[in-house]
């Protein structure tokens, strides 16, 4: 099981799936949710769109995740997680940041995925500060593959160079 970085747009990665860091109505958004949406196409809505509402206007609640067809992107599955926005650190949004990368996990494995990327989610929009953000994601996904056998291989997508690094200088740390 091999756990790297890279920095490109994660639409153009060929992995078995990408991780996409929606908001709870799933119906696209700014940032890498904008991304994903244009480079998959309208298809990629409509099956998000098709998606039951748990409550009016949520299909996916914080620190939850959806699966659905990668459409025209080069992956086979994108999964949808929705991340906390950063409110001070004192309203559960490191549990829930947590939750979001072992529950994307969790649907991989259900899936028999075997390649995964995730952005770094919540450290945009949603103002998470990447510090605390980045060692919370490298121990969570460390944690979920321990209890995992299916995943091979497991791919931190940065947009920029300063998250590469970032998460570069954790993993050498940890
Ligand atoms: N590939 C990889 N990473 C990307 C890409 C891309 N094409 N585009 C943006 N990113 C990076 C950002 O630089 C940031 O580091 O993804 C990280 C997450 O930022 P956001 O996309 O803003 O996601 P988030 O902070 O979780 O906010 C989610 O933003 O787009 C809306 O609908 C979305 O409401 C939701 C909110």
């Amino acid at each position: 099981m091999r756990i790297q970085v890279v920095q490109a747009d994660i639409t153009r990665l060929a992995l078995d799936a990408i991780v996409n860091a929606a908001n709870p109505t799933l119906l696209g958004g700014g940032g890498v949710d904008g991304a994903i949406h244009r480079a998959a196409g309208p298809g990629l809505l409509a099956e998000c769109r098709a998606l039951p509402e748990i409550s009016p206007g949520v299909r996916c609640p914080t620190g939850e995740a959806r699966i659905t067809g990668g459409h025209a992107l080069p992956v086979h599955w994108v999964i949808h997680t929705v991340g906390p926005v950063w409110k001070g650190g004192d309203a559960g949004e490191p549990a829930l940041l947590a939750a979001c990368y072992r529950n994307a996990l969790a649907l991989a494995e259900e899936k028999g995925i075997a390649s995964i990327a995730f952005p770094a989610i919540s450290c945009g929009v949603y103002g998470y500060p990447p510090e605390d953000a980045v060692p919370l994601a490298i121990a969570s996904v460390r944690a979920a593959l321990a209890a995992m056998q299916g995943i091979e291989e497991v791919v931190f997508c940065c947009f920029g160079a300063d998250m590469a690094t970032r998460y570069r200088d954790a993993l050498a740390g940890t």
